[in-house]
């Protein structure tokens, strides 16, 4: 009833999906796609633990409605890395301890891949910037801060912005 078979771009693959008008995108990933690594924690749009890159621009996904994202480029968590072949952001956030229960790690990992790819060399205020909306219960964010620093000290960033 109301549903409607949309394709969307995801991780650089083009996907389609039954989504109901009311489907959030973040629904349409964990529920519909099997992309699990955007994680439900509020539902508001308040905590930041399902983002994922909309455009180049973080967004969380659990109140982005998946019927607006047609034609839009989305990065998941699994398009950026995973255990066996982890990405750099992940690698800094391993090498800095700045994991503990890793609930929030995803969102986190996907907010600092959208700012280190518009700019990749910030200041440690400008990365607090692009994580005001990412809520750790654990860390007390300064070694999120250092992983994201270490990662932006790694050349892999100027390379991909050429
Ligand atoms: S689950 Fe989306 S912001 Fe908290
Ligand atoms: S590591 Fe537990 S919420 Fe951030």
């Amino acid at each position: 009833m109301d549903k409607k078979l949309v394709t969307l771009n995801i991780n650089g693959k083009s996907v389609q999906a039954n989504v109901h008008k009311k489907d959030t995108l973040l629904f349409v990933l964990r529920e519909e796609l099997g992309l699990k690594g955007a994680k439900y924690g509020c539902g508001t749009g308040d905590c930041g633990a399902c983002k994922v890159i909309i455009d180049g621009e973080a967004k969380n996904a659990c109140v982005t409605p998946a019927i607006r994202c047609e034609g839009k480029i989305i990065t998941t968590i699994e398009g950026i890395g995973n255990t066996e072949n982890p990405h750099p952001i992940q690698e800094a956030f391993v090498e800095t301890h700045a994991v503990q229960c890793g609930f929030c790690t995803p969102g986190m990992v996907v907010s600092a891949k959208a700012l280190l790819d518009r700019n990749s060399k910030p200041t440690r205020e400008e990365i607090r910037e692009a994580l005001k909306n990412n809520i750790c219960r654990c860390t007390g964010y300064e070694k999120i801060v250092d992983a994201i620093e270490l990662a932006a000290s790694k050349e892999v960033f100027d390379a991909e912005q050429m």
